[in-house]
């Protein structure tokens, strides 16, 4: 597969070298430390945490912190910010992704995650759609407000030693005065030293309904060019991420749903690009796979709160398994770590033939 095998390589993003062009997309209360280091683990070469707000970083625990300094201000963090930012020497390199609403909370939580040394780049939020983030001015409001937009921009690039992206979609309205908006943001962006753009190909207005437009993907990364394009949506399989890649030639793919309860995507990806094909997951591997999921989870929120994520998240693990339905049900159901363990006996257990 010659053609296939340039499609996953090396990508380069500002003073940051990526081993290949695959990234953990972010995804709020998903993209934990847990999830990060499995997808790491099976070729993410990048991996993003969840959103938070630069308030959420700048103001902790009340005002205790205001007027140290960036260091002392880590120190404080919110144990929301704490949990966001927990990170490892494994887990490298990390994008931390900021929802900010202004330049000057932007540019002092950009200068607090250098001055701490939590992130390798910096990424701005401006494609959420959540009607929280939108009626506060923040996300893909911020594609209908390009000025304060590209303002964030600026002030982050100046405030960051690290390379800052952006996340975007495609316009906040469908219309095609809204879809030029916000490409004209992103060539706003590159010229002030953005050092990557991931597009979800959506507008703010498709939330995560209908399909993601990848031509659209494509027309973004030769309008951007050089600056790498990362696309975003509809990645659910690793033939999905190859197809993007080469439909669109954009650098690299943002790999989000696809993730979830199947972090060897990355690894079936690699290995489509490299050979043409890739081998299915076995249920043992399945069952290793969740457990250090839960574990991992466990160690960071502790069991409760590991199970309740996992009455959600074994329900994707049990995606495409004969039998789903009924998995998927066991596994809401489980309320408990040892009901958690049960039902991953039950379904992905070596007694299972
Ligand atoms: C549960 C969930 C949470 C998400 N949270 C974030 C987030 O915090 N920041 C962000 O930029 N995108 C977020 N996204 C969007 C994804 O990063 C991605 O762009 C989107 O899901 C499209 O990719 P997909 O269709 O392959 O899932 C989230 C998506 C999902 C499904």
């Amino acid at each position: 597969m010659a053609e296939a095998q340039s499609l996953v390589h090396p990508v380069e993003i500002g003073s940051i070298r990526l081993e290949r062009n695959l990234a953990l997309a972010p995804m709020h209360e998903h993209t934990h430390l847990a999830l990060r280091l499995l997808c790491r683990r099976q070729g993410a070469a990048l991996a993003y945490t969840e959103m938070v707000t630069p308030e959420e970083l700048l103001a902790p625990r009340g005002d205790e912190a205001r007027g140290n300094t960036a260091a002392a201000r880590t120190e404080a963090l919110s144990r929301k910010a704490a949990n966001i930012l927990a990170t490892s020497p494994e887990d490298r390199p990390l994008g931390v992704q900021l929802l900010p609403r202004d330049a000057a909370s932007a540019a002092d939580a950009v200068a607090m995650l250098a001055a701490g040394g939590r992130a390798d780049l910096v990424d701005l939020n401006f494609a959420c759609p959540s009607r929280r983030a939108v009626a506060s001015g923040r996300g893909g409001a911020m594609l209908a407000a390009p000025g304060a937009a590209l303002r964030i921009a600026e002030a982050a690039v100046r405030a960051s030693p690290l390379p800052v992206t952006l996340k975007m979609r495609l316009g906040f309205a469908a219309s095609e005065a809204g879809r030029a908006a916000a490409l004209g943001l992103a060539r706003g962006a590159a010229a002030i030293g953005v050092a990557a753009v991931t597009l979800h190909a959506r507008t703010v207005g498709q939330g995560y309904g209908g399909r993601a437009d990848w031509p659209a993907v494509a027309r973004w990364a030769e309008a951007l060019a050089p600056l790498p394009v990362f696309g975003s949506g509809d990645l659910r399989s690793p033939d999905a991420v190859i197809d993007m890649l080469r439909q669109t030639g954009c650098a690299g793919a943002s790999i989000a749903r696809g993730a979830l309860g199947a972090p060897w995507i990355f690894r079936q990806a690699v290995a489509l690009a490299e050979t043409g094909t890739y081998e299915p997951v076995a249920r043992r591997e399945r069952r290793e796979t969740i457990l250090a999921h839960f574990d991992g989870l466990a160690r960071q929120y502790g069991q409760s709160a590991a199970a309740r994520s996992m009455r959600l998240l074994g329900r994707y693990y049990a995606r495409g398994m004969p039998n789903a339905a009924a998995a998927r049900a066991d596994f809401q159901a489980a309320r408990t770590a040892a009901a958690f363990r049960a039902t991953v006996e039950k379904w992905f257990g070596e007694a299972i033939v």
